[in-house]
């Protein structure tokens, strides 16, 4: 599995003047999601998580509770970013500084147009709402696999596998 990490600008620069920083993390039910935001936490850093159902965030709250995380500093928005526009109470996220999008999703035998709705647009319309924070300074995205310019017809695959890969 290939992913890219691309981030940007300084610790400096996404830290409040008091030192704070805020972060807002999309995917935060996933498997990776759920670590991110029990390290983010750990780390002392004020977090928001973005679920699509607040109803998956109880295993993420158990995660918490098995590793005795401090949540005082832990909010939960719901977001689907499968449809356009995220939809948040204008100016409730104005303060985040830093986002990480670990949402994302996978399957075998998925076609094309639903990889590209479940990761392409989706990742289109976080980078679109990053666009629209104030003061944010770092966006983090972690990509899912094969994103890495590869060309594919350099891979030795028979067509009836380069149909369903
Ligand atoms: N796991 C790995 O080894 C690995 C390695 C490299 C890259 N990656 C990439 O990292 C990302 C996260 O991987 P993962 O293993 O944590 O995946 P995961 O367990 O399937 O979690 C995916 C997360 O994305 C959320 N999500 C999916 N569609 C969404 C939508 N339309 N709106 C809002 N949230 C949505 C899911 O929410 P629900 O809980 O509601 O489904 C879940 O929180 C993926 O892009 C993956 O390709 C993973």
């Amino acid at each position: 599995m290939k992913a890219a990490l691309h981030t940007v600008s300084s610790e400096s620069t996404i830290a409040r003047g008091d030192g704070t920083r805020n972060a807002l993390g999309f995917g935060a039910t996933g498997f990776i999601g759920r670590w991110l935001v029990k390290e983010l936490l750990d780390q002392g850093i004020s977090t928001t998580a973005a679920v699509r159902n607040l109803a998956r965030f109880g295993a993420v709250a158990d995660l918490l509770r098995d590793h005795n995380v401090a949540t005082t500093a832990l909010s939960v928005v719901e977001v689907d970013l499968v449809v356009d526009g995220i939809e948040l109470r204008p100016g409730r996220l104005n303060h985040i500084r830093e986002i990480f999008n670990v949402a994302g999703a996978h399957a075998c035998g998925m076609t094309p147009a639903a990889a590209r709705a479940a990761n392409v647009d989706t990742s289109r319309r976080v980078v679109e709402f990053a666009a629209t924070l104030p003061h944010l300074g770092r966006l983090v995205h972690l990509s899912g696999y094969r994103v890495g310019g590869q060309d594919l017809a350099s891979i030795p695959w028979s067509e009836a596998k380069r149909k369903y890969q």
